[in-house]
């Protein structure tokens, strides 16, 4: 059973109050921790509970209160979770966790602690020093049942009895607020200054965004009438100004998130060039993406190396990738990427559309290394620049985090690949575009 979430969780403080001394911020081998819209019951009780990488997880020691036995050893660094004899302690008011979209997805650290439930090893995670395990691992002790309508995980303990079930409620220290472009985010009450200094704002009311004319003029217009602007030849960033297009091949993936994350938080626009055949497993990444105003580009099917193939096997690497992208994002793809860059006149025919390459090559598929890419592109970009990236990486990931804030304070407008091609003329089909300079 597979929860795939579409926002982040940023662990509200009601649900992790201990502190623990975290080293680095990312740590080793961080993940991310996504947010949940699940709600997680034992015998119908409440348990907090949060998401992994599509998992529910529960904290360990909080099982104690459900029935559990939880033992550490401390000598072998071992939680031992063992069917208990006590009955099930009802809980304080048990809360669902905020959409906090808006945020870095806060990571999780590996732990050298390992878990066992009923003598067998199971996953473990460590958050904030406490350790969480997956809630579906807990059907070794009773039937899991996922109530897809709902989005309620439960798990029954026979010999213990059955709960009047609670609705789980949302967190009610959290505040919605509103961007520029139509984006809303839910946010910890504690967290409100922190996002109004990045433009986010209480009142809807207060909701303007800056439009620009390519003489110089600017305007400020309500959010809501942002479109009908665009249509006039105003554009969302200064056509004047120094852009570059971040772009991102391969995925979607685990990693595409966090990314994603960061853009939102920063107002800024990326393009995605997907691989077809994994749309249909990461759908829900890929509707953020395309909810963010992010643009999407086909990058074919299956990676192929498309200077191999007939016309007829070429259009259907594009066909097939557009019908899964606008099944879920009810658009086609407005841009083509060929794998490895490798092109032809019969490839940029049989596929018509506007073919993207790049003027900075992070090489992060080759060096792996966050630090090396965010050096690449801080030493190397120009007003302009398509560069290049790749978001299965969990190195891509972490120096996207990083560059995305560094390029807007050198003054960088951070846009989509159309966006730039718009303000500087037009993209064309058929063309190949590297870089998209001002004349
Ligand atoms: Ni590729």
């Amino acid at each position: 059973m597979i929860k795939k979430l579409a926002g982040v969780l940023l662990l509200a403080s009601v649900i992790f109050t201990g502190t623990c001394a975290v080293d680095s911020e990312w740590g080793d081998e961080a993940g991310y921790s996504l947010y949940s819209d699940i709600g997680a019951y034992i015998n119908n009780n409440p348990i907090k509970s949060c998401n992994i990488e599509g998992n529910t997880v529960v904290c360990a020691a909080d099982l104690e209160n459900y029935g559990f036995s939880v033992i550490w050893d401390g000598r072998n660094r071992l939680v031992k979770i063992e069917r208990g004899t006590k009955g099930i302690t009802p809980q304080e008011k048990v809360y669902k966790d905020a959409k906090r979209a808006g945020m870095p997805a806060k990571p999780y650290l590996s732990t050298d602690i390992r878990a066992e439930m009923g003598g067998k090893t199971v996953q473990c995670y460590n958050i904030d020093g406490r350790t969480m395990v997956r809630f579906d691992d807990l059907e070794k002790f009773g039937e899991v049942k996922w109530d897809g309508v709902q989005r309620e995980i439960c798990l029954e303990l026979d010999r213990l009895p059955m709960a009047q079930k609670t609705e789980i409620e949302e967190n009610p220290n959290v505040v919605t607020m509103y961007a520029s472009d139509g984006r809303t985010i839910t946010v910890g009450t504690d967290e409100v200054e922190k996002y109004k200094a990045v433009n986010w704002h209480e009142d809807i009311s207060e909701v303007t965004a800056t439009l620009y004319a390519k003489d110089g003029r600017t305007l400020t217009v309500f959010a809501d009438e942002i479109p009908v602007y665009l249509k006039l030849n105003w554009y969302r960033s200064d056509p004047n100004a120094k852009m570059v297009a971040l772009t991102f091949d391969d995925g979607p993936s685990k990693y595409t998130e966090a990314i994603l994350n960061q853009l939102e938080k920063y107002g800024a626009k990326a393009t995605f060039f997907v691989v077809g055949n994994r749309v249909s497993q990461y759908s829900d990444i890929l509707k953020r993406e395309s909810e963010l105003g992010m643009e999407i580009g086909n990058h074919s099917w299956d990676h192929a190396n498309l200077t191999k193939l007939s016309e007829s096997g070429i259009k259907a690497q594009k066909t097939k990738t557009d019908n899964a992208v606008s099944a879920v994002t009810g658009k086609n793809t407005t841009l083509f990427r060929p794998p490895y860059g490798s092109k032809s006149t019969a490839v940029a025919s049989a596929y018509n559309m506007p073919l993207i390459l790049w003027s900075v090559d992070t090489l992060d598929w080759k060096t792996r290394n966050a630090k090396s890419t965010v050096d690449a592109v801080m030493n190397n970009v120009k007003d302009g620049d398509i560069v290049l990236m790749h978001d299965i990486y969990e190195s891509s990931a972490r120096a996207a985090v990083e560059l995305i804030p560094k390029l807007i304070e050198q003054g960088y407008q951070l846009v989509t690949v159309s966006e730039l091609g718009n303000a500087r003329g037009g993209l064309k089909n058929g063309t190949v575009y590297t870089g998209i300079r001002n004349n």
